[in-house]
C-alpha cells in the first residue's frame, strides 16, 4: 500500500492544494495556521515538518520561525515535494525525501516535529502508526513538541453523521474533478471516517511516551490540533 500511497500523491500533486481549499472551503489554511502558531511555542532551533506533501505547514512554520531556526521538511513522494520546491526558497526550508517510520536524523535532533493532514496516511493499521509516532518520538529531543493537525471525529452524533455523509457525497467527485484521480479521492474518503476520535487519538500519543497530550478541536471537532511533549 505504501507504493500505492505514493503513487496516490504523484497523481494528484499538481492540483492537491486546491481540492483541500475547495473541499474545506478554505478552512484547511486557517487550520494549519493555527497548528503553526501551536508549534512555534516549541522554540529552539531545528523544526521538521514531516509528511510535508507541498509545504503548505513548512512555510506556515517558516513564517513564524526567528532567524535561528531551520525548517525541514519531509515527505516521500516527490511530485508532491518538487511543488513545495517550487514556491519555498531553499534558503527558507530544507527538504529531505525520507520515509515517516525511518527518518535519516539521529536521535534527540529537532525540538519541534509537526504533521498535518497525513497522520491517516500513516495509519493502516495501529500497530504501524505507533511505529511512525515512536520514530516521531526518537527524533524528538526530550522536552520537545508534537503537533499533530488531522481530520477528526465530531463529539456530537449529529455532526459527525453530517461530516461523513459530507465526505461520502463530496471528495470523491470534487477530487476526480480537480485530478481525474477517482482511485486516489476514493482511498482518501475511506480514511476520514475510520480515523479516531480526539481522545483516542490522545492516549495513542500517551502510549506512544508523550507527555502532557492535549488536544483543540476545530470546527465541532471535523478537524482537531493535539499537542504533546516529549
Ligand atoms: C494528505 S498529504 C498532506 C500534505 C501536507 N502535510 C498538508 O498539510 O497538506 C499527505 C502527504 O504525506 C506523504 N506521505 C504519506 N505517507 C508517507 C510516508 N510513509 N512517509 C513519508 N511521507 C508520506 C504523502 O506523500 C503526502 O505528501
Amino acid at each position: 500500500m505504501k507504493k500505492g500511497i505514493k503513487r496516490i500523491f504523484s497523481e494528484v500533486s499538481f492540483n492537491y492544494e486546491l481540492v483541500n481549499h475547495v473541499l474545506t472551503f478554505g478552512l484547511d489554511i486557517y487550520w494549519r495556521r493555527k497548528a503553526a502558531h501551536e508549534a512555534a511555542k516549541a522554540g529552539g532551533s531545528l523544526w521538521l515538518d514531516v509528511c510535508s506533501g507541498t509545504g503548505e505547514m513548512a512555510q506556515n512554520l517558516s513564517r513564524l520561525a526567528g532567524k535561528n531556526v531551520t525548517v525541514v521538511s519531509a515527505d516521500f513522494c516527490f511530485p508532491m515535494m518538487s511543488k513545495a520546491i517550487e514556491k519555498i526558497s531553499l534558503q527558507q526550508v530544507l527538504f529531505n525525501l525520507a520515509e515517516a517510520k525511518s527518518l535519516p536524523f539521529a536521535d534527540r535532533t529537532f525540538d519541534l516535529v509537526t504533521i498535518s493532514f497525513a497522520t491517516r496516511n500513516i495509519n493502516p493499521r495501529k500497530d504501524i502508526l505507533l511505529d511512525n509516532l515512536s520514530e516521531f518520538w526518537r527524533v524528538l529531543k526530550p522536552g520537545g513538541r508534537f503537533v499533530n493537525l488531522e481530520t477528526s471525529q465530531p463529539s456530537v452524533k449529529i455532526f459527525r453523521r453530517l461530516l461523513h455523509f459530507y465526505v461520502r457525497r463530496a471528495v470523491k467527485p470534487v477530487g476526480f474533478f480537480f485530478t481525474g484521480s477517482k482511485a486516489a479521492y476514493s482511498y482518501l474518503s475511506s480514511t476520514i471516517p475510520r480515523f479516531y476520535p480526539p481522545e483516542e487519538f490522545s492516549l495513542i500519543l500517551s502510549q506512544t511516551g508523550f507527555k502532557r497530550v492535549y488536544f483543540r478541536p476545530l470546527l465541532f471537532g471535523v478537524s482537531a490540533i493535539h499537542t504533546a511533549i516529549k
